[in-house]
C-alpha cells in the first residue's frame, strides 16, 4: 500500500480473529534457537518486516533457516555466531537492534548495525552503557550512541550487576543475552517488572536463570549464569499488543462484537484490559493455560487514570488514547515519559492525536490528559500526516473506524508489526 489512505468508518463490526504471532516471542525464539548449537522448530512465527530484520541478521552471522509450512527451522552453528564484514540492518526494530547488540558483543570481531531514519534517531546509550561495562567497545552517534552502531565483540565479557535505570525489557534483554557469553553470571535489578519473555525463554532452553522478589516489589532481580541455550520447540502465541486495537475499536465502536484467541497471557503484557475493563468496557476475558481470549462489544467509555507501571513498555498507550477521547470525563496518563523514546515521538503523537479527534489535551511533565468527547461518532475526520510509527498509524485507523473517517498517510508502516492489519479489519466490517 503506497500513499495517503482512506480509512472509512465501519457501519458494523462482527467477527473472530487471530492476531500475529508475538513480536516479543517472535525475536527471542530466533535469537536463542541461533545460539543454540542444533536445529530448533517455531511455530507462529511474527511475518512482520522488524522479526524478519531479526532473522536476516542471525542468517548474516552463520544461522540457516529453513521455512516450512507453518513452521521455521532455525539452526545455530556448532561453533557458535560468527562475525562479517556485512552491515546488519535492523529497520525499524529497536528489539532487533538492543537484543543483537547484546549478542553481537558475544562475537569475537566487529559488527556494524544500522537502521532507518526512526532507529536511527533512538537512544542506545541504554544499552551502550551497561554492554561497555562488560567489556564490549560500543561507538554511535553523539552522548546518546545513535545509529549506526560499531560494536567489537569478545569471548570473555565479564558479567555484572546492574540496575536497570528505567522500565525497559529491551535493555534488560540485551544484558542477559550477553550475559550468556560471560565468564562469570549477570545480575539485573528492575523496579518495574517488564515483560518477561528473555528470562523465561532463555531458562526453557535450559540457561540457569534465578529469579527473585519481594512480595510487596513491584520489581525484581535476574540472576543468569552463563552458558549456551539448547535447541528446542517453540510456539509463538498472539500478540497482545496488536489485539489491543481490537479491544478499543470493538469498545468504542457503536456496533461490534469482536472476538480476539490466543494471546500471550501474561500480566505485563495485558495491562490494557485491565484500563479498559476500568472505564466500563464490556469485556469478557478467559485464560486458557498460558493464553487469553477475549470478546469486546460496544460500550459506554468513562474516563480513568492510567499509570505507566500497569503497561510497562507502554506500547498500548496511543490506542488507549483513542478510547479516552471517546470517554467522558478526564483520563490522566501518568509517567509516561518513556513514550518519547519510542518509534517517534508517542508522547506528542498520541496527544496530537487526540486533539485532532476534537479533545482538549495538556501535559504535565511525564504526565498528559485527554478530556473525552463521550463518543466515537464525535470524533472529527483527520489526517494523520507522515509517520513512521506503525503503533501510531494502527491507532489511528481504529479512531477513523469508529468515527467518522481518517485519512492517514504512510500505513505501509503496519507492516513492521502487522502486515495484514487492514485485511483483518475489513474481514470485521459487515
Ligand atoms: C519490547 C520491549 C519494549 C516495547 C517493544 C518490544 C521487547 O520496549 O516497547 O515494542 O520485545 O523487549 P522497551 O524495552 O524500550 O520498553
Amino acid at each position: 500500500m503506497n500513499g495517503p489512505t482512506r480509512v472509512e468508518p465501519a457501519k458494523r463490526l462482527r467477527g473472530s480473529l487471530r492476531v500475529p504471532g508475538d513480536k516479543s516471542t517472535s525475536h527471542r525464539a530466533l535469537m536463542i534457537s541461533a545460539l543454540a548449537d542444533g536445529a530448533s522448530t517455531i511455530v507462529g512465527l511474527s511475518r512482520g518486516l522488524d522479526v524478519v530484520s531479526t532473522s536476516e541478521i542471525l542468517v548474516q552471522l552463520g544461522a540457516t533457516r529453513e521455512d516450512h509450512e507453518g513452521a521455521v527451522v532455525v539452526t545455530g552453528p556448532s561453533r557458535g555466531l560468527c562475525a562479517t564484514s556485512q552491515t546488519l540492518e535492523c529497520g525499524n526494530s529497536g528489539t532487533t537492534m538492543r537484543l543483537l547488540a547484546g549478542v553481537v558483543s558475544g562475537v569475537v570481531g566487529e559488527h556494524t548495525l544500522t537502521g532507518d531514519p526512526s532507529l536511527s534517531e533512538r537512544p542506545m546509550d541504554r544499552v551502550a552503557q551497561p554492554l561497555s561495562a562488560m567489556g564490549a567497545i560500543i561507538e554511535g552517534r553523539g552522548a546518546r550512541v545513535t545509529a549506526p552502531l560499531r560494536i567489537k565483540g569478545r569471548h570473555d565479557l565479564r558479567g555484572i550487576e546492574y540496575h536497570v535505570p528505567m522500565a525497559s525489557a529491551q535493555v534488560k534483554s540485551a544484558i542477559l543475552l550477553a550475559g550468556l557469553f560471560a565468564s562469570n553470571p549477570t545480575t539485573i535489578r528492575e523496579d518495574v517488572r517488564t515483560r518477561t519473555t528473555t528470562e523465561d525463554m532463555l531458562a526453557s532452553a535450559g540457561v540457569e536463570v534465578t529469579v527473585t522478589s519481594e512480595d510487596d516489589d513491584l520489581g525484581r532481580s535476574i540472576h543468569l549464569v552463563p552458558g549456551r541455550p539448547q535447541p528446542r520447540d517453540w510456539s509463538v502465541p498472539g500478540d497482545p499488543s496488536q489485539a489491543a486495537f481490537f479491544a478499543v475499536l470493538g469498545a468504542i465502536h457503536s456496533d461490534a462484537s469482536i472476538e480476539v484467541e490466543n494471546l500471550e497471557g501474561s500480566p505485563e503484557r495485558n495491562g490494557y484490559l485491565e484500563v479498559l475493563m476500568r472505564m466500563g468496557a464490556h469485556l469478557e476475558v478467559q485464560r486458557l493455560g498460558a493464553t487469553l481470549r477475549f470478546e469486546v462489544r460496544s460500550s459506554a467509555l468513562v474516563a480513568t487514570e492510567v499509570h505507566a507501571n500497569e503497561i510497562p513498555s507502554v506500547d498500548e498507550v496511543p490506542v488507549l488514547v483513542v478510547a479516552a477521547a471517546a470517554a467522558t470525563g478526564t483520563t490522566a496518563f501518568r509517567n509516561v515519559g518513556e513514550l518519547r523514546h519510542k518509534e517517534s515521538d508517542r508522547f506528542a503523537g498520541s496527544m496530537n492525536l487526540a486533539a485532532q479527534l476534537g479533545c482538549q489535551v495538556w501535559s504535565d511533565g511525564d504526565d498528559f490528559f485527554v478530556e473525552g468527547v463521550a463518543s466515537a461518532a464525535r470524533f472529527r475526520d483527520f489526517t494523520l500526516s507522515a509517520s513512521l510509527d506503525h503503533r501510531m498509524v494502527m491507532a489511528s485507523a481504529v479512531a477513523g473506524l469508529a468515527g467518522v473517517g481518517a485519512n492517514l498517510v504512510t500505513v505501509d508502516t503496519v507492516a513492521t508489526s502487522y502486515p495484514h492489519f487492514f485485511r483483518d479489519v475489513d474481514q470485521l466490517r459487515e
